[in-house]
């Protein structure tokens, strides 16, 4: 199924963001065999955009927290078989060293509570040549959002955590979204 099929099936919530959301990924241009992590499942819609552009994907996040159950949708939109979930917390991932290509974070590390911990977890398991693609929300987009959940979170910006790692970012911004892309200098 194509994007604009899924879009028209899964509503409001997964379209508002999906365009940027692959551009990003079609930016990246990553071999199609890439081993890729989504952290933070949520309504899996990054990782349904990641299955949608051909990539398998494992997604996780603590195993008690639930916020949908994504599985109907991915069955929906044809791409169930694409995703395997796994529980983990970011702070301590259950992977070996270098076992990713490309790890994203969609609107998940501002929930993380200890941000420089997950780091240090993301760059431990990515390969040396991998990127770590961090999404986050604009204060435009926390505005937004804040129309819907009041006590949403201010704005967060990754580099605030990111000094030090041996780490290069390029950011591609939109009004509600940046998307902080990551990769190993060192
Ligand atoms: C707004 S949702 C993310 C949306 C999701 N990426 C999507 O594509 O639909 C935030 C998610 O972060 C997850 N989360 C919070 N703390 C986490 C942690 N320490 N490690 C992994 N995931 C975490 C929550 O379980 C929640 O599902």
């Amino acid at each position: 199924m194509n994007l604009e099929q899924a879009k028209k099936i899964l509503g409001e919530e997964f379209r508002r963001d999906a365009d940027f959301l692959s551009s990003i990924v079609q930016k990246l241009g990553l071999p199609i065999n890439s081993k890729v992590l989504d952290v933070g499942t949520g309504r899996a819609h990054m990782a349904m955009i990641l299955a949608l552009n051909g990539y398998k994907v494992i997604t996780g996040q603590p195993s008690d927290v639930y916020w949908a159950d994504w599985r109907v949708s991915a069955k929906k939109v044809g791409v169930e078989e694409m995703i395997t979930f796994k529980p983990f917390n970011a702070e301590k991932l259950p992977f070996n060293e270098d076992s990713f290509d490309a790890i994203f974070l969609y609107t998940t590390f501002h929930h993380i509570d200890n941000k420089e911990r997950a780091f240090n977890e993301l760059v431990n398991v990515v390969k040396s040549k991998g990127i770590i693609v961090i999404i986050e929300l604009t204060e435009k987009g926390v505005e937004l959002v804040r129309k819907r959940y009041r006590s949403h979170q201010d704005a967060v910006d990754p580099r605030d955590y990111t000094k030090g790692l041996g780490l290069k970012v390029d950011v591609v911004e939109s009004k509600h979204l940046n998307a902080y892309i990551y990769k190993k200098i060192k």
